[in-house]
């Protein structure tokens, strides 16, 4: 077993954790929108207006704070005129970016109103510049946001809706570097200067927040030019980052049965979250004019590994393991860490596809190891980050290696939030936990993990859950000891 002093100081705080670090994505790909969430009458499933029974009322319990749509790829192929009034009428169109599929477009946006409202979260609307129009986002915009009369808030009242949304969360396109529109960056951040400039406010009480498309990993270029050119025209850059267990595009590793150079190899390339937020943001602050800051939204991230055997390919259906758990867990961490600049971060994706929260088959349900990740993270939503430092040890092989443990904390309502991974598949850990500023007198300590690559199936949904944790508080109300299992993820909640 391991040993290691793990060091939570509340007197220093990088400030308030966005709960938009919790948010989720739903793309129009493979069975996220169709199937898992909205089902059509003829699938029988118990629903409240198409929208699935089961996967709301597991996702609630979440609190999702914001939700981005329709994609993704899909978004800069998407006409939302064609997602409006009656269904009949509805224009069928082909998804190009995602096996082909027909989509019946009768999941439009009054749909995706309705889900964000049965889950209770804020929208996300990611626009269309690749093969859009300024026209076609701005009416979008008056569409869900204009109280008064006007051709779009008529159209609005004609198909049912009397009130704005009043949506706050636009994107100026998805990926425009590839399947948003293949541009170079400084032609992407004059568009972005000019689809800005026709994003209208409705309702000066709600004030829209623009995030303009960002880099791809390691892209600095991108970030710099975008912020440069078009810095005073958005309140935030996205960047997107997924977590490969190869380097080879074609084969990205089975999600399942995954050796264990695979497993340190998926640990290995999550880390680097932290490196790409701290270099992203350092060029941010440069161009953040006027004292006006430009927030960072990792609007995609996550595991992506090859499809399970017997799916289409097209629809990146992959299951999820412990090793999901613990990818969830530190980029969680990460983000919580850097709450001076990430606005906002969206886990793809957030059913049946990608890492997903909840897996669907027909009429069945099941939450993966990541959906426990983020309910024990709860806490962490629009609490102060404080000051989380863990002695650690290197662990891996000769090609990977990293520390054995990683953490954030934070408090809120007198409650301070310890989370903890152990990366560490072979070994546990005795964390002794030094608190600064905070005196425990009750503990709830939960965790997932003990094997790497526990899964849950629709036979046996319930293999991996939250498990409780003994933890010893000591008598002055200072110290905590506790023992992290082997491949974990653990939160702690001292009162
Ligand atoms: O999440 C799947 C896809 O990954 C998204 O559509 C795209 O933005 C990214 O490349």
């Amino acid at each position: 077993m391991r040993k290691s002093n793990i060091i939570v100081n509340t007197k220093i705080s990088k400030g308030i954790i966005n709960p938009n670090i919790y948010g989720q994505f739903s793309e129009h790909l493979g069975r996220c929108i169709y199937e898992g969430i909205f089902v059509k009458d003829e699938d029988c499933i118990p629903n409240v207006n198409g929208m699935r029974k089961d996967v709301i009322s597991a996702l609630k319990k979440l609190h999702i704070p914001v939700l981005r749509w329709p994609g993704g790829c899909f978004a800069d192929t998407y006409h939302w005129k064609d997602g409006i009034g009656p269904k009949s009428n509805r224009k069928t169109i082909v998804n190009t970016n995602w096996g082909g599929e027909t989509e019946d477009n009768s999941f439009g946006t009054h749909e995706f109103m309705e889900l964000c409202d049965q889950l209770g979260c804020e929208a996300y609307i990611s626009g269309n510049v690749g093969s859009g129009s300024v026209s076609e986002l701005s009416d979008w915009i008056e569409y869900c946001n204009m109280g008064g009369i006007s051709p779009m808030a008529d159209l609005r009242r004609k198909n049912g809706k009397d009130t704005p949304w009043n949506v706050k969360y636009w994107g100026i396109g998805n990926e425009a570097w590839g399947g948003g529109g293949s541009m170079k960056p400084e032609f992407y951040a004059n568009l972005a200067r000019q689809y800005s400039t026709y994003m209208r406010n409705y309702d000066n009480s709600h004030q829209i927040y623009k995030i303009a498309s960002g880099a791809n990993g390691y892209d600095y270029n991108w970030t710099r030019t975008v912020c440069e050119m078009a810095g005073d025209m958005i309140d935030a850059i996205s960047l997107h980052y997924y977590t490969f267990a190869s380097d080879d595009w074609e084969h990205k590793g089975a999600a399942t049965l995954f050796s264990r150079s695979e497993y340190l190899k998926t640990l290995t390339k999550t880390l680097c979250m932290d490196e790409l937020i701290e270099n992203h943001s350092r060029i941010i602050k440069q161009f953040s004019p006027d004292g006006k800051k430009i927030g960072l939204a990792v609007d995609e991230w996550g595991t992506w590994f090859d499809v399970e055997e017997g799916t289409k390919p097209g629809f990146l259906y992959q299951q999820n393991t412990i090793r999901d758990a613990i990818v969830a867990g530190i980029n969680l961490n990460i983000f919580n860490n850097h709450c001076d600049t990430v606005v906002m971060a969206n886990i793809a994706q957030m059913v049946n596809v990608l890492q997903a929260l909840i897996l669907t088959d027909g009429p069945r349900m099941l939450l993966t190891p990541t959906y426990h990740v983020f309910d024990m993270y709860q806490g962490h939503m629009g609490a102060r980050q404080v000051e989380s430092y863990a002695e650690t040890e290197l662990i891996g092989d000769e090609v990977s290696s990293f520390p054995n443990l990683q953490v954030s904390a934070s408090e809120k309502d007198g409650k301070v939030l310890v989370t903890i991974v152990n990366l560490d598949d072979e070994n546990e850990c005795n964390a002794h936990i030094m608190l600064g500023g905070y005196k425990a007198s009750s503990v709830v300590c939960q965790f997932v993990g003990g094997d790497a690559s526990k899964f849950n199936t629709f036979d046996k949904p319930n293999t991996v859950e939250k498990e409780n944790l003994d933890v010893l508080i000591s008598d002055d109300g200072y110290s905590l000891d506790v023992i992290l299992p082997k491949a974990s993820v653990c939160a702690l909640e001292l009162e």
